[in-house]
């Protein structure tokens, strides 16, 4: 059965929420087993190859977001609005809804009570929204761990209140102490979902690039690894080009050949 958003805020405190970051649709094929699949802006790094997720623009989440939605899998697809793409509440919701008609059936946005009347706006609209607060790639200068300090933590327990009473369904938590993550998800009613953020949160989201060891550039402590694909993917891109170079490749169980009468008529023809 296909996951919906009311789903997704039932399993807090009974199940733990898996999601992953999907960009096409062999991959979200393959990950059809998590409840959520997040059209992340980390395209950017992992699609793109830009240094962050500040060159995204809408026309690139629409194209990823197709890609997920014709993978046809029950996971809920949750899309990023990429940077500059919610500055005031028309544009928000204007883009949310274009994300919608991609496939998208929730749309995820950053920052805390400087953007609870964006929030507000999109959940009027009918579409829901997934918030992020902690690390916001988007803006930061670096990305360090958030809420170390209790003036800190006091400023994020304060937003994710807000974030709830603006009606996101759920929250994503990215590289907060575990210690005020576990403040947080008892404090509200709504599923957290943590990246770099200890184990208490409702749910975990990793970038499938990372997870599966093909993202090179950057390895975040946080991210653990169940593969290493880079490796497997050199090896086998190498006995590729070997073969080939060497002539070992196509075979003849690689190739297509004409009947014996069919190459006879047409070697006449041609003399
Ligand atoms: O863009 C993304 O992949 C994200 C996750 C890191 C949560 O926002």
């Amino acid at each position: 059965m296909p996951r919906t958003v009311s789903d997704i805020v039932q399993m807090k405190s009974k199940e733990k929420i898996t999601v992953i970051t999907g960009y096409d649709s062999t991959m979200a094929t393959l990950c059809d087993s998590v409840d959520v699949i997040l059209v992340g802006d980390s395209a950017g790094m992992v699609m793109l190859g830009y240094d962050d997720t500040r060159d995204v623009t809408m026309d690139d989440m629409i194209r990823f977001t197709t890609a997920v939605k014709n993978a046809k899998t029950d996971s809920l697809i949750v899309t990023d609005l990429p940077i500059n793409s919610y500055e005031n509440e028309d544009s928000a919701v204007t883009n949310s809804k274009k994300l919608v008609q991609a496939g998208a059936h929730a749309v995820k946005l950053e920052g805390g009570k400087e953007v609870s009347n964006i929030i507000r706006a999109v959940v009027d609209s009918g579409i829901p929204v997934m918030g992020h607060l902690g690390l916001l790639p988007q803006t930061a200068e670096k990305y360090s761990v958030q809420a170390k300090k209790s003036e800190d933590a006091l400023d994020l327990i304060q937003d994710t209140k807000i974030l709830e009473e603006s009606g996101v369904f759920s929250i994503v938590l990215e590289m907060v102490t575990s210690d005020v993550t576990e403040i947080i998800t008892k404090s509200v009613k709504i599923p957290t979902i943590g990246i770099g953020s200890g184990i208490s949160c409702d749910g975990q989201v990793l970038v499938v690039h990372d997870m599966l060891g093909m993202f090179e550039k950057i390895k975040p402590k946080f991210a653990k690894r169940y593969l290493n694909l880079s490796e497997e993917i050199r090896n086998a891109v190498n006995s590729y080009v070997k073969d080939v170079k060497e002539k070992r490749f196509p075979e003849k169980e690689h190739t297509f050949s004409m009947e014996k009468d069919e190459l006879e008529k047409l070697e006449k023809e041609i003399g």
